[in-house]
């Protein structure tokens, strides 16, 4: 008789990477909390998110996740891919994309000085089968910050960089001693020969009159040295269109920027101490991220005066222990369209997207529109991600590891794509022996393709393989019980939805199991309980 059994529901303590895969011990990913499940209507795609500790553990209470790295995951909350270890050093702003018809993923890894909201380190860009296939950093010997990568054509993307420079800052309130400032820079870059095609540098073109916060400690910093230059303008976000102009959202001047790619000139500015637009009613934003330019939202009958674009607007700014309740510009953060007119210069919200339980952050923070008209609004300091259709109504919402899951978890940016992960490493088997019978788990790191699990008993001097059952992949990992008879070496083998085998595990070697030993003590539980569900449970 073959049984085979869906092993999704393993029962693992929290916070901790234990029991949480037989199969990959090593693997602690962090658990979406799920507060309102992936309705019907969500798009199609993976979750692409990368979250990290956003404070530092302390002798009284623990900061998560476990594993800080980029992550890809089912709405249900199943790990398709840790990224963790992978993308080493810092990672964040990892997405999927395309680059000269390839299907790639790419992230920022580097260092990360969180206290002024600045990285240092390069681009890393990986292939289909998780291999680092490129490696960009920003040229004229500057180091490309975390906020942005955005290919923007066949073979170009844009980066940032926050470079600090002396200068003459006595017009702004400094004294002799405060004489550096933070020259916002961003690049494009050719990606296959890293060589730099445009380069827009914002002290050739905004003055520090732009800025929202003074030079002050505390702030945007107070301009003593390098590392506490005055970060007067801050860019997050670049964009370019098809006309070869670019958008740029500068956070600390409360305004996006439309830069020409002729002469690096301001077309336009929205918002901000010197806005160019007279704007309607909820389009005023401050401290903002993630500015896009949507060709696609326009009908036919609009003209060239009419231009419409995206952005998360967070409202807020401050310090990590006050969540930026020291300065904010509206009741809670939230992702906009804006429609822009070139010829009347007025700004009107097309939707507005506001989020579940009020949350306003501080920082970080993204709005992703979809193909099929939903968006995606990712809360920055919050560790939130909602999906809404294009009315604004809520389809979807989690936080990554909140609640008594792990603390203080954020997230820079969250994206919803379509991935083919085609993994080229084998996939992970063990098989456990208790006194309850024997049970084989096999996984497959970033592997989407698997549809079944086929389990064979390999046995004699050359290996003769004889099948002991199959079980469908439903989960990152999966489970076959077998029959306790003379099976020692177990070999598992991945299936596609034609029935091609895509890889076998290696062979494994019946190994004694060793439970849990949290039976009679009453601890907080984590079951997937099958595709679409999950549960939060108290052990008895
Ligand atoms: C830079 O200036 C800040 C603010 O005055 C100070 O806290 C910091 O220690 C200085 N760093 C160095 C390396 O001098
Ligand atoms: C305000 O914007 C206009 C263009 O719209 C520009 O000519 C002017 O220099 C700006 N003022 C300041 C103080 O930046
Ligand atoms: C305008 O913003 C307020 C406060 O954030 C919100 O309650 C309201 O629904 C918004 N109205 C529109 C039309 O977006
Ligand atoms: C999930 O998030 C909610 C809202 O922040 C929180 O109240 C709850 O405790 C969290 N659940 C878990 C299991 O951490
Ligand atoms: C994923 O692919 C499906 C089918 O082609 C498409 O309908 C959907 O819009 C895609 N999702 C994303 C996030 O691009």
């Amino acid at each position: 008789m073959r049984r085979s059994i869906i092993a999704a529901a393993g029962i693992v303590q929290l916070a901790v990477a234990d029991w949480q895969y037989k199969s990959r011990t090593d693997l602690a990913p962090p658990r979406l909390n799920i507060t309102i499940p992936a309705a019907d209507n969500v798009e199609k795609g993976y979750l692409f998110v990368a979250p990290f500790a956003g404070f530092h553990d302390t002798a009284t209470e623990q900061h998560g996740p476990r594993q800080a790295g980029p992550y890809i995951f089912r709405d249900n909350g199943d790990l398709v891919w840790s990224g963790y270890g992978i993308y080493s050093i810092w990672s964040t702003n990892f997405q999927a994309a395309r680059w000269k018809g390839q299907d790639v993923l790419f992230s920022f890894e580097g260092d990360h000085n969180a206290g002024y909201g600045h990285g240092h380190g390069h681009t890393t860009i990986m292939d289909q089968h998780y291999e680092t296939i490129r490696e960009l950093r920003a040229g004229n010997h500057k180091l490309t910050d975390k906020h942005e990568f955005h290919v923007v054509s066949d073979n170009t993307a844009v980066i940032q960089i926050y470079q600090p420079v002396p200068y003459d800052l006595t017009a702004w309130g400094a004294s002799e001693e405060q004489q550096w400032i933070v020259n916002a820079i961003f690049q494009e870059l050719d990606m296959s020969t890293g060589e730099m095609l445009f380069e827009w540098a914002s002290l050739d073109h905004v003055t520090p009159y732009e800025a929202v916060l003074p030079l002050n400690p505390g702030q945007a910093g107070s301009g003593y040295n390098s590392s506490d230059a005055w970060d007067y303008f801050h860019i997050n976000s670049v964009d370019k269109n098809t006309d070869g102009d670019y958008l740029i959202s500068a956070r600390d001047a409360c305004s996006v920027h439309k830069i020409s790619g002729s002469d690096g000139s301001i077309m336009w500015r929205l918002d901000g101490k010197n806005s160019s637009f007279t704007l309607g009613k909820n389009v005023t934003f401050c401290f903002q991220h993630h500015a896009r330019f949507h060709p696609e939202l326009k009908s036919e009958n609009e003209g060239d005066n009419i231009e419409y674009i995206s952005l998360y607007d967070n409202s807020a700014h401050g310090t990590e222990d006050g969540r930026g309740t020291e300065v904010h510009t509206a009741p809670t953060s939230s992702g906009k369209i804006i429609k822009l007119d070139t010829d009347a210069w007025t700004a009107e919200l097309v939707q507005g997207f506001y989020p579940p339980d009020n949350l306003r952050s501080k920082s970080q923070g993204s709005t992703q529109l979809l193909p099929n008209g939903n968006v995606i609004v990712n809360w920055g300091s919050e560790g939130a991600l909602t999906e809404y259709d294009s009315k604004g109504n809520v389809l979807f919402h989690f936080y990554m590891d909140s609640g008594y899951l792990d603390l203080g978890v954020e997230n820079y940016r969250g994206f919803r794509y379509n991935w083919t992960g085609l993994p080229n490493e084998e996939p992970a088997i063990v098989a456990l022996e208790n006194d309850e019978g024997t049970t084989v788990y096999v996984s497959w790191n970033g592997d989407t393709e698997t549809k079944t699990w086929r389990f064979y008993a390999v046995t004699g001097k050359y290996g003769a393989k004889s099948f002991l059952g199959e079980a469908p992949r439903v989960s990152f990992e999966t489970a076959l019980e077998i029959p306790n008879k003379q099976v020692m070496h177990v070999v598992a083998e991945a299936v596609d939805a034609r029935g091609k085998v895509l890889r076998s595990t290696g062979v494994a070697k019946l190994e004694p199991e060793i439970l849990p030993a949290t039976a009679g003590k009453k601890t907080p539980t984590f079951v997937v309980q099958d595709e679409g569900q999950q549960a939060w449970m108290e052990l008895k």
